[in-house]
């Protein structure tokens, strides 16, 4: 009663919604060196998720998943739609975006070795996130049905072929009754968001259980908390301040780029033979599949997960700091310089016939 009565009354609100909501929660101390950019990578991969669902439900309104009406829905969606073209433009950046940053966060984890003992199992969880992000790409860009769309969906049905009974969703013949190109379409809205969001929850649970990795720069093993006597004078709030004021930056960039760069649609599908090439993130293993067929796609795509997914095996130390990591990370730096130039490769090499289906 005293306290209703002596406090100010905006104060007394904001105190009735932190004992319902328990934002005040959410100020425990956050290490210093996590308050930058590097440590909001993995919010602002959140954020172009977010971005994704949002603009992915309204373009849901207007885009019709069967083949013979997918072209016109979108033609629908681009012209008549309400904010369509822009909701699709933004898509389509937020995409790219989503990868992008995935990728850097990932590289930071590696480079600092916030994977090591006790995050390993959360490396892992974020290589799930990895694939539920590219497949999230493919099932997408098959949706536009244009040329590269229908070549997309014909290296599918081929691997799904190549992989055997353990392919058989990916292949036509699962379902008689639905077209590959809508059950594609249900991955792509439902299935695949849904784990995502699932695993993200996962991640996030592991992060708040160990605390953010220790200072790498600060030569501090893995295993120590990284508030336990490291300076932290900020809190988790404020981080989300951080993580939330470069999230808006980047949201202002896409916005630019949405209104100003329109999103790729290619000319009405002609079955039977192969001109495109695939979008940046595919370009490594496209490469491979030029020098040895379809199965290089395959295998290429599983060499490199794996090779990710051992980063915690092979460099095991309690080191952190890139001084005392240097033979591992030269190996995956040479690594990564591979895989670039083999997309680099692909994207100016001229376009090859893998499916046999003739250029
Ligand atoms: C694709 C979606 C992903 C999202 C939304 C995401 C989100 C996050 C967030 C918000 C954090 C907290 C700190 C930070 O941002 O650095 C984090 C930490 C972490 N993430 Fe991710 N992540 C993703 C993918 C990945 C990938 C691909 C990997 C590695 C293969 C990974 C490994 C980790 C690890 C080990 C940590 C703990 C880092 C530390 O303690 O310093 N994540 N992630």
């Amino acid at each position: 009663m005293a306290e209703r009565s002596g406090a100010a009354p905006g104060r007394g609100f904001w105190r009735a919604i932190d004992e319902r909501v328990g934002i005040s929660g959410l100020k425990y101390h956050v290490p210093d060196h996590a308050q930058g950019l590097g440590y909001s990578l993995g919010a602002i991969t959140l954020v172009s998720y977010l971005v994704l669902v949002v603009t992915g439900i309204w373009m849901g309104q207007f885009y019709n998943p069967i083949p013979d009406e997918a072209r016109a829905s979108l033609r629908y969606l681009l012209t008549s739609a309400p904010a369509g073209l822009f909701a699709r433009n933004l898509h389509y950046w937020a995409a790219n975006a989503m990868l992008l940053t995935a990728l850097l966060h990932m590289l930071r984890v590696q480079y600092t070795g916030a994977f090591k003992r006790p995050r390993e199992a959360n490396w892992l969880v974020g290589i799930g996130l990895l694939a539920l992000t590219i497949g999230l790409v493919f099932t997408g860009s098959v949706l536009k049905w244009d040329q590269e769309a229908v070549e997309g969906i014909a290296h599918n049905v081929e691997i799904a072929n190549l992989l055997g009974g353990v392919g058989v969703w990916f292949s036509p013949s699962f379902s008689g009754s639905i077209p590959i190109l809508t059950r594609l379409y249900i991955a792509h809205v439902s299935i695949l968001p849904i784990l995502l969001a699932a695993l993200f929850a996962i991640h996030a649970l592991l992060v708040k259980q160990h605390g953010l990795a220790p200072n790498a720069l600060a030569g501090r093993d893995a295993t120590t908390r990284a508030t336990a006597g490291e300076p932290s004078r900020g809190t988790f709030l404020g981080h989300l301040g951080v993580a939330g004021l470069y999230s808006l930056i980047g949201l202002g960039l896409l916005v630019f780029l949405a209104v100003t760069v329109p999103a790729q649609l290619g000319p009405a599908p002609v079955e039977g033979i192969e001109l495109t090439k695939p979008w940046w993130m595919f370009l490594p293993v496209f490469a491979v599949e030029n020098a040895i067929g379809l199965g290089g796609l395959l295998w290429a795509s599983v060499a490199i997960f794996l090779a990710l997914a051992l980063v915690p095996l092979l460099d095991r130390s309690s080191y952190l700091h890139p001084a005392r990591r240097r033979a591992i990370l030269l190996i995956y730096l040479v690594f990564a310089i591979v895989i670039v130039g083999l997309g680099i490769y692909a994207k100016v090499a001229p376009g090859a016939d893998h499916l046999g289906m003739g250029g």
